[in-house]
């Protein structure tokens, strides 16, 4: 049996339920650092780095170069490491091209300072793009409906991978909310077919788990597994019927609870708001503006 030609690591944030993934070619060492978390405390206001060193120390420990620093779309349930990292191993910062959508409803709700469109990141990615890793050629699959942004990660071999971010969760968890600016459950679930038409033994990386008591953090599945048995998309759904579901769900959700702080960083590519005069950084909640 031959080597497999990618290392993999993924790391689970539990405050966050957010999942980072490390790719790395095996035989040139050159990595990807997927969804990285910032660590925040939104009642103290304190941000740390404890979740992204443990990517450093990965990084550095199997002697890797980092070429990128990969978003599957614009969180809103955790703030980006990217920037951190970008200064502390380099890689250039990426996401997918819908975030002008994204930047563009936002910026006015929030008054973003700029960068707060496609300068915010050092490259976007469209359909079919291929984002090279040493010897790997990731293929991106543009993936709405959780939101217009959102793009997948996939790695062709036996197996290869897929990086779904909140495109599908857990089998026994479902898939993301569709109701957020942009959010469409009918391209969700189009979105999802594709995934289930990557060959069976894929591995599907996930981007967040929130595990019940007693159940490990899941931080893969695969395509057959997520095809045959996912609790809201799985077992031959049919999308009127997951779309019916899916809106009826989305209507009980609460906002999340790191929604703005996440949104004001993510969008200008994982920078934190800048300083005043005298040093000092403050994060907006826009007041008066839900329903
Ligand atoms: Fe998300």
């Amino acid at each position: 049996m031959s080597a497999s030609p990618y290392l993999l690591e993924s790391f689970h944030d539990p405050a966050t339920g957010t999942v980072s993934h490390l790719l790395a070619c095996a035989r040139t060492r050159r990595a990807a650092l997927i969804d990285p978390v910032l660590d925040f405390q939104a009642n103290s206001g304190k941000v740390h780095t404890t979740s992204a060193q443990r990517l450093v120390e990965r990084v550095r420990a199997l002697e890797l170069s980092v070429d990128w620093l990969l978003e599957t779309h614009a969180h809103a349930d955790h703030l980006s490491a990217a920037v951190w990292l970008q200064r502390e191993v380099g890689g250039r910062i990426a996401i997918g091209a819908g975030i002008d959508a994204v930047q563009a409803h936002f910026q006015p709700v929030l008054g973003l300072g700029e960068p707060c469109d496609a300068r915010a990141f050092d490259q976007l990615f469209a359909e079919d793009d291929k984002v090279p890793v040493g010897d790997l050629r990731l293929q991106v699959l543009h993936t709405p409906g959780h939101t217009p942004a959102c793009i997948s990660y996939y790695l062709p071999g036996e197996p290869g991978c897929v990086f779904v971010g909140d495109t599908l969760f857990s089998p026994d968890y479902g898939c993301a909310r569709a109701d957020f600016p942009g959010g469409d459950a009918v391209q969700l679930y189009r979105s999802i077919q594709r995934l289930f038409a990557l060959p069976d033994a894929t591995r599907v990386m996930l981007c967040h788990d929130y595990p019940p008591a007693g159940r490990a953090p899941c931080l893969e599945t695969t395509v057959a597994l997520q095809r045959a048995t996912n609790v809201q998309v799985g077992g031959g759904v049919s999308e009127a019927d997951f779309v019916a579901r899916r809106q009826a769900r989305d209507r009980q959700l609460a906002v999340p609870a790191l929604l703005w702080p996440s949104l004001q960083v993510n969008l200008r590519g994982g920078r934190l708001p800048e300083p005043d005069a005298q040093g000092r950084r403050f994060l907006r909640i826009p007041l008066g503006l839900s329903e």
